[in-house]
């Protein structure tokens, strides 16, 4: 795609995105009758304030104009009531707004982030993280923000322009053509321009985004950043990162400059036209004095209703602006679904099954034609080379990605018809990366099984050989292991995921590279209480260090995208193939 083409396919997107993002709003808080009764009272506020305002006070001057001050107070006793009946209207109306605005937002958050939890494995690994978390918290604000904004002054503001308009339409029909005529040019001016701002917007919007995730990988990444001595270099790519944050903003701010003149101007012919037009009339003696100062009063309401309308629609626009990425999200279709009538297992057997499975990334294949059986309570090793495809392999037995072609079986029925969660309770996965939550040990193993009794997890510390460290620490269980678990070492943070497998007691359990950063006398420790970890259940265990795969039932090796051997570790070296070379390089070290 060229640069050109690549612009107009992220603003269609962005139109797509802005149509979303009202509906999304307008699905919600349309729905709700207490908003729309918000809606109601703002309108109430607006009438007496804007509209009955000006003929109580018109008629009162006028009154006294002629020297009729009993007609005068009673208008101005009737200016009184109004005031009153718009003091407890603006009340009511605040009161039914909190409830129903918070009503509105808690079910957008609340949806939105269902389906972030339930997005695919691959759409985190394809966004920043803090993107997300500023699409996250900007979407919830926007919202709140936007219908805010529509509830306090959209209606106001559209019946503080109508309805002078026709009142003044039907006491002189020549300046209230004129009137309604020069405001509708103003309100489309105002709205033409929003739209020619919008782009410049999106993207001020967008490279804010990206900055923010910039500087969270940054945040993740200090200790590498550190140790390569590139502080310096970084704040440096920051400061042009802000440079050209600043520079969209201000981008933004001189279109929007340029727009507000031409409005100005527009309001300077409304005046001048409309102001010419009553003293013209007024000395034709075709309006009265009162109605002359009646139509001055609506002038400035319409002008400054106007005026307001071009605010709030810069307003909303820009909240909508915040709103459409997340928009956007709710659009995208998950590539992993859950079938409708998916099926729910219930404890499986173990039983897994690669048939014919065909694997890409981004075009490049992993496995094009991998068939695999792994009988029920089988143990199963699985070696080679980095990049061979190991972490794919488990992946797939966990549907974090679905085959080309092909299938993956559990129990003899395809992952794809299976509930996503009611597979998962039947995987204990050990990711190879173990990443742990800003939380303690006890309920960072606790995750897999939160209602798990004192001696479960006690039981689950042990096996991972956990039990002499946690000793070891002040506050046992309840440390707390810093975000992401920086707190831990390596072969700490390897064992809590351990232990947070085994405590979920699930009749399959697959471990990528789970012992990879232990000591070796650690790790002998551990698969010695792999017997026992495993016991009845069906394990695949990736390992680069062989002798962790020792009493496997079975070992496969994989190379491009093949299994090229397999047989347990004694058949294996005898066969004298890779492995065997494998096992004699790692015995000279060890
Ligand atoms: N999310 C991804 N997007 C694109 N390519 C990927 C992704 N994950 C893995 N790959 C590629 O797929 C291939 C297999 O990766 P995989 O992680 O399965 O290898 P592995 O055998 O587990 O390696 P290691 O022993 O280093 O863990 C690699 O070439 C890798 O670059
Ligand atoms: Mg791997």
């Amino acid at each position: 795609m060229g640069a050109n083409s690549w612009y107009n396919y992220s603003m269609q997107k962005g139109r797509e995105g802005t149509r979303e993002a009202w509906r999304l709003i307008w699905g919600t808080y349309g729905r709700l009758k207490g908003w729309w009764a918000a809606m109601a009272f703002a309108a109430t506020v607006g009438v007496s304030n804007t509209i009955l305002m000006p003929i109580f006070s018109s008629l009162a001057l006028g009154a006294m104009a002629v020297g009729d001050f009993a007609q005068a107070w009673r208008w101005v006793l009737a200016f009184a009531a109004a005031s009153l009946a718009y003091s407890i209207a603006y009340s009511v109306g605040w009161f039914l707004a909190a409830r129903a605005e918070h009503k509105g937002f808690r079910r957008l958050v609340n949806n939105y982030f269902r389906k972030l939890v339930r997005a695919d494995i691959e759409y985190f690994a394809d966004s920043k993280t803090g993107y997300l978390v500023a699409q996250a918290r900007g979407f919830g604000d926007a919202t709140l923000n936007l219908v805010r904004i529509m509830r306090r002054n959209l209606l106001r503001t559209v019946i503080a322009i109508v309805v002078p308009i026709v009142v003044i339409l039907t006491q002189n029909l020549l300046i209230g053509v004129a009137i309604a005529l020069l405001s509708l040019s103003m309100v489309f001016y105002t709205r033409w321009a929003a739209k020619k701002v919008q782009p410049a917007r999106t993207e001020a919007r967008e490279v804010l985004r990206e900055n923010t995730g910039i500087i969270s990988d940054i945040i993740t990444n200090i200790v590498a950043i550190r140790a390569s001595a590139r502080e310096e270099a970084m704040a440096e790519r920051m400061e042009r990162r802000w440079d050209l944050e600043i520079k969209k903003f201000l981008q933004r701010h001189y279109v929007g400059i340029r727009l507000t003149t031409g409005r100005n101007l527009i309001g300077f012919v409304f005046f001048a036209t409309s102001a010419s037009l009553v003293v013209w009339q007024g000395s034709l003696g075709a309006i009265s004095f009162t109605l002359a100062i009646l139509i001055v009063q609506y002038l400035m309401t319409i002008a400054v209703a106007c005026s307001n309308l071009n605010d709030d629609i810069d307003d909303m626009s820009e909240e909508i602006n915040k709103i459409q990425p997340a928009a956007e999200f709710m659009l995208r279709e998950n590539k992993i679904n859950d079938k409708v009538g998916a099926v729910v297992l219930g404890k499986v057997r173990g039983e897994i099954e690669l048939q014919k499975v065909a694997m890409n990334y981004e075009g490049s294949a992993v496995f094009s034609d991998l068939s695999l059986k792994i009988a029920a309570g089988e143990k199963l090793g699985v070696v080679g080379v980095s990049g061979a495809g190991k972490t794919t392999l488990v992946k797939l037995m966990m549907r974090f990605d679905d085959v080309d072609s092909g299938a993956v079986l559990i129990d003899g029925v395809d992952v794809r018809e299976i509930k996503q969660d009611s597979l998962h309770l039947n995987t204990a996965y050990v990711p190879q990366e173990p990443l742990l939550m800003h939380d303690t040990i006890e309920a960072n193993i606790r995750l897999s099984k939160p209602d798990a009794i004192e001696a479960e997890v006690a039981k689950a510390v042990k096996a991972a050989h956990l039990t002499e460290f946690v000793k070891t620490l002040p506050s046992g269980l309840q440390t707390i292991v810093g975000e992401r678990g920086v707190k831990l070492s390596g072969g700490q943070k390897q064992r809590v995921a351990i232990a947070r497998a085994v405590l979920q007691g699930a009749p399959i359990m697959i471990l990528d590279e789970a012992t990879s950063a232990l000591d070796s006398e650690s790790e002998a420790i551990i698969k010695d209480s792999f017997k026992e970890i495993f016991r009845g259940k069906t394990a695949v265990v990736v390992a680069h260090r062989l002798s962790t795969l020792r009493d496997m039932d079975r070992i496969i090796v994989v190379a491009g995208g093949k299994i090229v051997e397999e047989g347990s570790h004694l058949s294996l070296v005898r066969q004298d193939g890779i492995y065997a070379k494998m096992w004699r390089q790692q015995s000279e070290f060890e």
